[in-house]
């Protein structure tokens, strides 16, 4: 099929890349000219595991090409919405100025029957404004709503072999078309809910409230198990093991970040309220500040341990990004804490394998370092922020003979308390004795 994939980010380059593996022959457009260059070329502008190689193969194979000319989308059967919707400056709502941009460049390129896809995550009512829109300006063209759930770090494994398929659709033949776009999925025995606009985009937000709920929960249990020294990553394998709660998003720490679950949390609070329901997701409020009280808590614990002061004490940081294997450090938790540490006069030295540069673009004030050797030289205090697995890997007896002194905060809950302690580190855990 040809296909349109509008909004070259994480999500569409992603989108775009799988699609042109899976056959389609496929445009992603973008205005980011710079983008669009360094994609062309098979150089992700950001880190993604098997991303550079499954666009370098489409490249090669012809089916894939980036433009940032809007007309270069036209005759495409199927055109894929792939912008942000970042939270609007001085509020919490979705802000939708990209989407409507983006929909608002394609409509003078949509070629008869040819469908409209959003994958954006949006405020629910969206589709059905983009879909009044389309029947007054393009007719001859179809919006559907299709959802995407794919994970940072697992962006590929996610389009290519998704969980389920969601299409909020209005007619048979706009099902019949992504029904063709994903054939591959589908052969493969990927579910498939068919549904409305509005219920299309409510899985997402609501999945994605769901998951911050979870990580709440537990980080919620931490607190109180801190209270009277339980043991919270205990009692998360210990209910795990109940099949309906499951043990994934179980594992409490500094809690979530990224470019998703907290402004989608907010983003959905707003609408809410919007739409005078905002008592039924009020708790997602509490899920946000349990989840804020984490890094503050790590920051405290700095303090306790380095004597009641963190001022003038070198605290190494490992990690900035908001998990590992992206290099992705928006609401980074771990970035957030090396800023806050640094704010009380701590000399903090943040190692990050591939996060350092987007870390440095939003907080140059901190010392930051890809050496996890350096960060840790002559340390009064580790901070293990983010688990990349070098982090996890550290052997207890040879760091420490590179700090000043043995203290440690698992800030993931990732390391083994007994072994720490065994090689004479004061351990601290989150929600763990
Ligand atoms: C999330 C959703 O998982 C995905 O389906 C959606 O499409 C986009 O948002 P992502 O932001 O890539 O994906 O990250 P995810 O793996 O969900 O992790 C989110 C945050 O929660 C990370 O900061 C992670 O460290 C944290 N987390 C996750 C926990 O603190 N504890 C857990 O048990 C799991």
């Amino acid at each position: 099929m040809r296909i349109s994939v509008i909004g070259c980010g994480y999500l569409g380059a992603v989108h775009a890349a799988a699609m042109a593996e899976l056959g389609h022959v496929v445009v992603g457009v973008d205005v980011d000219e710079q983008k669009i260059a360094r994609l062309a070329v098979g150089d992700p502008p950001f880190f993604e595991p098997g991303l550079p190689e499954i666009l370098r193969s489409a490249l090669g194979s012809g089916r894939l090409r980036f433009s940032s000319d809007p007309a270069d989308a036209a005759g495409a059967e199927v055109h894929f919405l792939a912008v942000g919707t970042p939270q609007a400056a001085g509020g919490h709502a979705a802000d939708l100025r990209f989407v409507d941009a983006a929909f608002d460049a394609l409509l003078p390129h949509l070629a008869p029957g040819a469908v409209v896809a959003g994958k954006s995550t949006v405020p629910v009512g969206t589709a059905e404004r983009l879909a009044d829109r389309l029947a007054e300006v393009a007719p001859h063209a179809t919006l559907a709503w299709n959802p995407e759930f794919l994970r940072e770090g697992f962006a590929v494994k996610d389009t290519v072999q998704p969980d389920r398929l969601v299409y909020g659709v209005r007619s048979p033949e706009a099902s019949d078309v992504l029904d063709r776009v994903y054939a591959s999925a589908i052969e493969a025995g990927t579910p498939r809910i068919v549904t409305d606009f509005a219920t299309a985009e409510l899985v997402k937000v609501a999945a994605n409230a769901f998951l911050a709920t979870k990580i709440s929960f537990i980080n919620a249990m931490a607190e109180i198990a801190e209270t009277v020294g339980a043991d919270v990553t205990q009692l998360a394998d210990a209910i795990g093991h109940d099949t309906r709660i499951g043990r994934r998003f179980l594992n409490a720490g500094v809690g979530f970040g990224g470019g998703c679950l907290p402004k989608d949390i907010r983003a959905f609070t707003a609408r809410a309220e919007e739409l005078g329901r905002g008592e039924s997701v009020a708790f997602l409020k509490e899920v946000d500040a349990i989840n804020l009280r984490r890094r503050h808590r790590v920051v405290e614990l700095a303090r306790e341990l380095l004597g009641g002061s963190v001022h003038g004490r070198k605290v190494a940081v490992l990690g900035v990004t908001f998990k590992p294997d992206s290099d992705d450090v928006r609401d980074s938790p771990a970035l957030d804490i090396a800023v806050q540490l640094k704010g009380l006069g701590a000399d903090v030295v943040a190692v990050d394998p591939e996060g350092v540069e987007n870390a440095r673009a939003r907080h140059p004030q901190l010392e930051y370092s890809t050496s996890t050797a350096t960060a840790l030289d002559r340390a009064d205090l580790v901070v293990l922020a983010t688990e990349w697995a070098e982090y996890r890997a550290l052997d207890p007896a040879e760091t420490l003979r590179s700090v000043a002194a043995a203290r440690i905060i698992d800030g993931r809950n990732v390391l083994d308390p007994d072994a720490w302690r065994a090689a004479g580190w004061t351990y601290r855990g989150l929600g763990r004795p």
